[in-house]
């Protein structure tokens, strides 16, 4: 966000503020003040003039301005209508040195699921790529996208949604009916891809995508979207919501793993994982430092850290 635009709303979020003082306070013209307010309502903020001056009641879109306003986050926000893949984007941003930046999308077309499956993201979901350099070696690179994971889960919680983590990042929401063959619909999905050298990540692009206000029918039948669970969530404050959370979190990548084991719906469930080099069956007791799945299967313990998991 521009400077003086930040500067113009958190002057009027201190309440209603006249023009001329406005204009005095920030050492700009009142026509430069006019200006901003009328780029402010453009992008959905409602300012109404009154005798008082300017008040401010607040955003009423999903826009870049929108979510940077109140959000306690470092993360500067790039938003799109509709654009291929957002992560294809932060990638660019990557490659050009950005960091601490979020793209966000209304709509995808190009939606890149892991796998190299696609992934469905039509208008009203929350498609994320953030752009992070953290200086760690890539050894500890899975544990930003567990906190991805534990960021989604409370946001999701948090709208009302009675989300849970299926190992290793798909966040899902348990279905009342154990007896079908799949307990869980999924919410969420989150595609972390990366560039380094041996010893330390030069970037990480985490991209989450979120069933948001979505309806079930634009989506695979094994998915859910919090429409489709709780009704519409302001898409604004999700969001904000996850980027604090991912911050917190991996200010504090030690205690991750714990926060992960809260919301877990792997543990101690009976587990399929699919690896390049065949399937391990048996019942998931734990995750390790680094997030590798702990399965307990008929021939002893055995710790995969990578693979499709399905709960059996
Ligand atoms: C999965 O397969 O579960 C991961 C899905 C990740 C989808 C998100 S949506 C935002 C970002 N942009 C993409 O193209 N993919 C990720």
């Amino acid at each position: 966000m521009n400077e003086t635009k930040r500067a113009v709303l958190e002057a009027l979020s201190a309440g209603p503020v006249g023009g001329p003082a406005l204009a005095e306070s920030l050492d700009i013209s009142r026509a430069a003040v006019w200006k901003h307010v009328d780029e402010l309502r453009e992008a959905g903020f409602e300012i109404e003039s009154g005798s008082d001056g300017y008040a401010l009641g607040g955003p009423t879109e999903y826009n870049a301005l929108a979510v940077e306003y109140g959000l306690e986050a470092p993360f500067a926000v790039e938003y799109h209508d509709s654009i291929g893949s957002t992560n294809d984007r932060a990638r660019e941003l990557a490659t050009d040195g950005a960091s601490d930046v979020v793209v966000l999308a209304d709509e995808q077309t190009g939606g890149r699921g892991r796998l190299e499956r696609a992934w469905s993201a039509p208008s009203g979901g929350v498609w994320a790529s953030l752009v992070c350099r953290p200086n760690v070696p890539p050894t500890r690179a899975p544990l930003y996208t567990l906190a991805a994971a534990v960021a989604t889960t409370r946001a999701a919680r948090e709208a009302g949604v009675d989300a849970r983590i299926k190992w290793p990042n798909d966040v899902v929401v348990p279905l009342e009916d154990d007896e079908s063959a799949r307990p869980y619909r999924k919410l969420a999905g989150i595609l972390t891809e990366m560039e380094g050298e041996t010893d330390r990540v030069t970037w990480l692009v985490v991209g989450i995508g979120v069933n948001a206000n979505v309806d079930a029918a634009a989506l695979p039948p094994e998915a859910t979207s919090v429409r489709e669970e709780v009704g519409d969530v302001d898409r604004r404050v999700f969001v904000q919501r996850l980027l604090e959370e991912f911050d917190a979190q991996r200010n504090a990548l030690e205690s991750v793993v714990d926060s992960w084991r809260e919301h877990a719906l792997t543990i101690g469930a009976h587990v399929r994982v699919d690896r390049a080099d065949g399937e391990v069956v048996g019942t998931a007791v734990d995750i390790d430092d680094a997030g590798a799945l702990i399965v307990e299967t008929d021939d002893g313990e055995q710790t995969v850290s990578a693979g499709d998991c399905e709960h059996v």
